[in-house]
């Protein structure tokens, strides 16, 4: 279902006629400027509201800005900064520079910043008969997303900067988007998709991928959650006894997801479920020694366990106390946490509903949802719905042979984030890692579900990755 603008393949309309609706005209910009509150100038050439696919589906959100900074006239750009403002796995529109994340920084630093709209659950079109369609119940965030991508590799001989430094930036669910952009580069499961919408023929891979607080393995996120959180049942979570029978079943699923997945500490300690938490719990240890290195105090009731002698050296964390630390910041999410719609009384959640049909409708996209929905232990997905759950999970992707993961990533979970369990981006920093990307990954303090923080940080990590790119 599309809005047929053009109805031949983009490339051989080109062909076909010369011309090509993917060309970006470098002459149509206005020119703009941004002062930082640090009093700094940059002028800048705006291109807005370029739309990046020759077949709309949704006028409104297929459209992409791109800001120039006026320096890559004279050197360059050595990257791009292409930041989704996807949240909620909702639709986000062609944003600005803003300084409230980290565009307004990465135009400072030189880089041309993309900041495409994508299609997601809420976005709709009106029929001619007066009824709404969603246009962007998944994969379309995603599909939309490397759409954009591919627009920039076709413009690369417009555009002053390095199409081959594409840097993708997103948050939660815009984390997720950015981590499947960097996992499934140029993957042909995409290719129907973004045939159909009139994509640029060219590569979708990029060089690296930001991730902040990705909720993603979708799949697997409400098992990760209740086994990493089911021991606070009845304690610091209240639940009713349907809900804790729910929680326990999942929990109890757990253990085989994670043993499949024959990850490996760094050192190559095969990683089971029996010392996954020894392995989470390493990753809080380091949270919680660099906040006592910057001089954070740590507070008492947090579980960290610290050395008497006021050298601030953490030793270790109980994990009970800690996890107390945590649900008295925010509640739990009930379970399950993410394909919760008719169970133990949930409602549906985001992931419910871009998962939906196109009239609007909700649906399950974990086997275990439709299993306590019918009451059937043997009911599953249809194949339909099942393609579209693994075309949004990255975790399906990396490593694979036809496809390019980005080489960098850069993955940040807040150690009090609770939106999603720890699990989830410590397995996809460490399916990364052992796959032999390279991969900075971290816990921040106390830090909750949140993204383009550590600015400085960030861009250290950015502009060595760029002078180190084999590494
Ligand atoms: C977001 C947060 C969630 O807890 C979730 O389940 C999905 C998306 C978000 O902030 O984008």
């Amino acid at each position: 279902m599309s809005l047929a603008v053009v109805s031949l393949p983009v490339a051989e309309l080109t062909a076909q006629t010369g011309w090509d609706p993917l060309r970006l005209d470098p002459d149509q910009y206005t020119a703009q400027s941004l002062t930082l509150s640090s009093g700094e100038s940059i002028g800048y050439r705006a291109y807005e509201k370029i739309l990046y696919v020759a077949n709309l589906a949704d006028p409104v959100y297929q459209t992409m800005n791109i800001y120039v900074p006026e320096s890559a006239y004279t050197a360059p750009a050595r990257a791009v900064f292409l930041k989704t403002r996807v949240g909620g796995y909702m639709a986000a529109q062609a944003g600005a520079i803003s300084e409230q994340d980290a565009t307004a920084r990465a135009l400072a630093e030189g880089y041309i910043v993309v900041l495409p709209g994508s299609r997601g659950s809420n976005s709709t079109i009106r029929l001619s008969d007066g009824s709404t369609r969603v246009t962007g119940t998944a994969p379309a965030g995603i599909v939309d997303l490397k759409a954009a991508v591919r627009y920039l590799r076709h413009n690369a001989d417009r555009l002053p900067g390095d199409m081959e430094r594409i840097i993708t930036d997103g948050t939660s669910a815009g984390g997720a988007l950015s981590a499947l952009l960097g996992a499934t580069g140029n993957h042909p499961d995409y290719e129907p998709y973004l045939w159909e919408l009139g994509a640029a023929d060219e590569r979708d891979d990029v060089f690296a991928a930001v991730c902040f607080c990705p909720i993603t393995d979708l799949e697997h996120a409400d098992m990760a959650y209740e086994w990493f959180y089911h021991t606070t049942n009845g304690s610091a979570r209240k639940l009713s006894a349907e809900q804790t029978a729910v929680s326990e079943k999942l929990a109890a699923r757990y253990p085989e997801y994670f043993n499949s997945l024959g990850l490996r500490t760094p050192d190559g300690t095969p990683l089971t479920d029996k010392n996954l938490m020894d392995y989470i719990q390493s990753f809080l240890i380091r949270s919680a020694q660099r906040a006592s290195d910057q001089g954070t105090e740590i507070p008492a009731h947090a579980g960290i366990l610290l050395v008497a002698d006021g050298s601030g050296k953490v030793t270790g964390i109980d994990l009970e106390i800690y996890l107390h630390y945590i649900l008295s910041q925010r509640a739990l999410k009930n379970p399950p946490a993410f394909d919760a719609m008719g169970i133990a009384g949930n409602s549906p959640t985001p992931e419910n509903k871009v998962f939906g049909t196109p009239e609007g409708i909700p649906a399950h996209f974990t086997p275990f949802g439709l299993q306590e929905k019918t009451g059937n232990p043997q009911a599953g997905l249809d194949p339909d719905q099942q393609h579209r759950v693994y075309l949004m999970n990255p975790m399906n992707f990396i490593g694979r042979e036809n496809n390019k993961t980005a080489p960098h990533w850069y993955i940040r979970h807040g150690a009090v984030d609770r939106d999603t369990a720890f699990p989830v981006p410590v397995n996809l920093a460490t399916k990364l890692e052992n796959n032999g990307f390279s991969v900075n990954f971290f816990l921040p303090w106390n830090r909750n579900h949140s993204g383009d923080y550590d600015l400085d940080e960030l861009f250290d990590w950015i502009n060595h990755t760029l002078e180190n790119p084999n590494r």
